[in-house]
């Protein structure tokens, strides 16, 4: 009988995206998923490391899985991804019941470390950034049929003072555009349409005479590809180049998640944002003039060491200047290593005070998109059909913009793309019907 696994995945797309990758080594190992943890031989953890608060959530989930190895001794317990890469063998000593911890570079031998804690009764750690390791020729385990996520990029050489992933993901390292191009044309074989790209600061991609526009350029114009995304974007790397391809390929979605973090330039200059609030709204009216009806999110943190209530404003400000259709908004969280933990002695803004601030963002971000989406409602719009949804008998699909509308339907519609009539907003998403295009 095969060995058996599970894995589940914390964070960010780029996360999940390494889920199908741990997911497709272990396939390719002879391994089989199982429907549950407690039926697995082996559970892999895929965490996350960006702030204090995920890393409780997995440490929580890790305790709880120890009960699921009590009752079926053997079972072994891996912690992987940015977490494992941050804390290594002190995650064993902080949970004994721990066998593996096992940073990014080192999913290629997932079977072999997975044999070595079996033979060893546990104790294994790889944790080494492998600048070598060119993630090629893994194949993944994809969870949908319909969208694929596509890493070109991994790693990041900015050194925003507040972010530990430079620590957890090495430096930037890009995939050969050839190799790009030929796996999306694979998925395309398979029936796939929609693609995301994606990198920690995916546009500032390069490769020999390669860099990000030439590559989306090239992947919008593959036959089978019908959307092309990506996620996401530094504001430095964000050039005239980059709007146009974006502007003139049909299948580059109108869609962009832009991270701003603060609107206070007192405040950028410290998280070394390299860029100032004046540039950042200059590149989002670049991208309006040229893609008018271009949806735009963001995220924000607020409460970094030093902001006061005028830095806060004039996020708030931004915001309102911008009109963002989606945000997703943090209190800042002090990471053991970055430069930011230096400045919090002097500046510490009290968690009161920050939680303050989270909530009247919170609250104007989801008043703006409120108000735009309820404009949108009665439009017709194409949708990309991508699964069942979660509640109910309704399916959950995508407009080009990245907006989720709930229609009634049925399952083989999974993967069309359909005219539906917006008949409905709850503020963030929509419901539609189906019409005759
Ligand atoms: N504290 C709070 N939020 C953070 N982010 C990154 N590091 C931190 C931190 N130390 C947020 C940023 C980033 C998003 C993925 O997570 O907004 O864009």
């Amino acid at each position: 009988m095969s060995k058996t696994y599970w894995v589940e995945t914390y964070g960010c797309q780029m996360n999940l995206s390494d889920g199908e990758l741990m997911e497709g080594v272990l396939a390719s190992g002879g391994y089989t998923q199982v429907s549950r943890p407690e039926d697995a031989d082996v559970i892999l953890v895929n965490t996350c490391a960006i702030r204090e608060h995920a890393e409780q959530r997995v440490l929580g989930r890790v305790a709880e899985l120890n009960r699921v190895k009590r009752a079926r001794p053997g079972t072994l317990i891996g912690v992987c991804g940015c977490m494992a890469q941050r804390l290594g063998a002190r995650l064993i000593e902080r949970a004994e019941h721990v066998d593996m911890v096992i940073g990014p570079d080192a999913y290629r031998s997932l079977p072999q470390l997975i044999d070595q804690a079996a033979q060893n009764g546990g104790g294994v750690v790889d944790i080494e950034l492998r600048s070598s390791e060119n993630y090629e020729g893994l194949e993944l385990r994809r969870r949908s049929q319909v969208s694929a996520w596509i890493p070109i990029q991994r790693g990041c050489d900015y050194r925003c003072t507040f972010c530990i992933v430079p620590r957890t993901r090495g430096s930037e390292k890009n995939r050969v555009p050839e190799a790009v191009l030929r796996e999306i044309e694979e998925l395309a074989g398979e029936g796939i349409t929609e693609f995301v790209l994606l990198g920690q600061t995916v546009n500032s991609y390069r490769y020999d005479d390669w860099d990000f526009p030439r590559l989306l350029r090239a992947v919008a114009r593959l036959p089978a590809v019908r959307r092309v995304r990506f996620t996401s974007p530094h504001p430095n790397d964000l050039t005239r180049e980059l709007v146009d391809a974006m502007a003139e390929e049909d299948a580059v979605c109108p869609q962009m998640h832009l991270p701003v973090q603060s609107g206070s330039d007192r405040v950028l200059k410290r998280m070394a944002r390299r860029y100032t609030r004046e540039e950042y709204i200059g590149k989002v009216s670049m991208l309006r003039e040229a893609i008018p009806n271009i949806a735009l999110s963001t995220d924000i943190i607020v409460g970094f060491p030093g902001e006061d209530e005028r830095d806060f404003e004039s996020t708030l400000d931004l915001v309102r200047a911008v009109r963002y259709d989606d945000a997703f908004t943090f209190r800042y969280s002090p990471r053991e290593g970055t430069p930011s933990t230096r400045m919090q002695e002097d500046w510490c803004v009290p968690e009161h005070v920050a939680q303050g601030r989270l909530e009247r963002l919170i609250a104007l971000v989801r008043e703006i998109a409120a108000e735009k989406n309820l404009a949108e409602v009665g439009n017709l719009v194409e949708v990309l059909v991508e699964k069942r949804a979660r509640r109910g008998e309704l399916l959950q699909a995508r407009t080009d913009r990245y907006k989720v509308v709930l229609i009634p339907g049925l399952q083989e519609w999974i993967g069309r793309y359909m005219k539906v009539a917006l008949t409905g907003t709850s503020g963030a998403t929509f419901t539609g019907f189906p019409v005759e295009s």
